[in-house]
């Protein structure tokens, strides 16, 4: 479908859908809560766009039944969001929500989710504990220690002894410090400082200093997706770009979005995740072309692949309840789902809920010019190590 068309069918803030739409039988509402404004306004376009593109790409009928999205932005308010899900779910019907672009977010729609029997599908959030907040919960996002532990495993094999953690103060930070942090230390390395600094207005220069004064062989960061320009800038004003402190963490902070402006500086950054555009598969490269072609050259990152596969899973278990829209049927058709992912093979681990993925070891590098994260390395279908702990 033209993407033209498809825009029609999407309401942003709950603008276009008209109530008569939702009467119809054959008609199953779809609602996407994002943060479309705010610091994390990116997370919202970039996840909106990658659910567009699957119905672009895959059409808007399933089982028989119209696919409509209803698009919402919660401005990256909790309280908003959970206000946002009643409604979805009370006046237009929606049989599964999606999205939701930080974990308190997430949290905020967990109880509305269980006492609706709606399906909450986690596109964007990482923190391990989420999937446990509610029986109606899968994710196609990632989780923190997914993506930290092998960092961690990286350092210890390359030479990196000392480390200072940076995050950003909030589940999915304290998520990444720890599940880099333990296996780092029980791997003999040595993390000599831990920094946490603020969600809300976050200064960066103080905590580099630090990091400038302690010296280490690296600093691992984890800042949210679309955080990353402003770290980068405080991490070269500091002159810790010159100063030999290797930069490693999570993707997040060479997050695809905002790579290409980053500079020289991300250069040679070494990370863990799940996703980059410069993913080498025929799967990625028809999603990078599409994507790119649908949103006026913009670059995919890992969270419109969240939403992306959000959509793939909806439909898969749409497909398989043969167009029932009944939520412990559908959950139940969640479970051990498996597709191949723009990112790589994925499947849903039917005991948790959570995303089995491959975790790539990725270096900032030029591809034609232009900053890329080039993957290298991998471990192959990760499951969440939180819940494999036992937790
Ligand atoms: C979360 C948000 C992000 O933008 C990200 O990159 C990782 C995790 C979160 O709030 O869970």
């Amino acid at each position: 479908m033209p993407n033209a068309l498809l825009r029609m069918v999407v309401a942003v803030g709950g603008l276009a859908v008209s109530g008569a739409a939702f009467a119809d039988d054959n008609v199953i509402n779809l609602g996407m809560i994002l943060p479309m404004t705010g610091p994390s306004a990116s997370t919202g376009k970039q996840e909106q766009a990658g659910a567009m593109l699957y119905m672009q790409q895959h059409g808007d009928v399933v089982a028989g039944k119209k696919i409509v999205l209803i698009v919402k932005d919660d401005t990256g308010a909790p309280d908003v969001t959970k206000r946002i899900a009643e409604e979805l779910i009370g006046n237009d019907k929606a049989k599964a929500l999606l999205g939701f672009g930080l974990t308190p977010l997430a949290l905020a729609v967990a109880p509305v989710a269980t006492e609706a029997k709606v399906p909450e599908i986690v596109t964007a959030a990482g923190t391990a504990m989420i999937t446990e907040k509610s029986p109606f919960i899968a994710r196609t996002s990632f989780t923190l220690p997914q993506a930290a532990q092998p960092m961690a495993e990286w350092a210890l094999k390359n030479n990196i002894k000392k480390v200072v953690t940076v995050v950003t103060d909030y589940g999915p930070g304290v998520d990444a410090e720890k599940w880099f942090s333990e296996p780092f230390t029980k791997g003999g390395g040595q993390v000599v400082e831990k920094i946490r600094v603020p969600l809300k207005n976050p200064d960066f220069a103080p905590f580099l200093q630090r990091v400038k004064d302690d010296a280490p062989d690296a600093v691992f960061v984890f800042v949210p997706s679309g955080f990353g320009a402003a770290f980068m800038k405080q991490f070269v004003d500091r002159g810790l770009d010159k100063s030999g402190v290797k930069l490693i963490g999570t993707g997040d902070v060479t997050d695809d979005d905002l790579l290409p402006q980053m500079g020289e500086a991300a250069l040679g950054a070494i990370t863990t995740h799940h996703y980059s555009a410069a993913h080498d598969s025929p799967e990625n490269k028809t999603f990078v072309a599409d994507f790119e072609k649908a949103n006026d050259g913009m670059r995919p990152n890992f969270m419109a692949v969240g939403a992306y596969d959000g959509m793939a899973l909806i439909y898969h278990a749409l497909e398989a309840t043969k167009g029932s829209t009944d939520g412990e049927a559908l959950i139940a058709a969640m479970k051990g789902a498996k597709w191949i992912s723009p990112r790589g093979p994925v499947s849903i681990d039917p005991d948790t809920r959570d995303i089995v993925q491959n975790i790539y070891v990725r270096k900032v590098d030029k591809v034609d010019g232009k900053l890329f994260n080039v993957e290298f390395d991998k471990v192959e279908a990760v499951k969440d190590p939180f819940k494999a702990a036992g937790n």
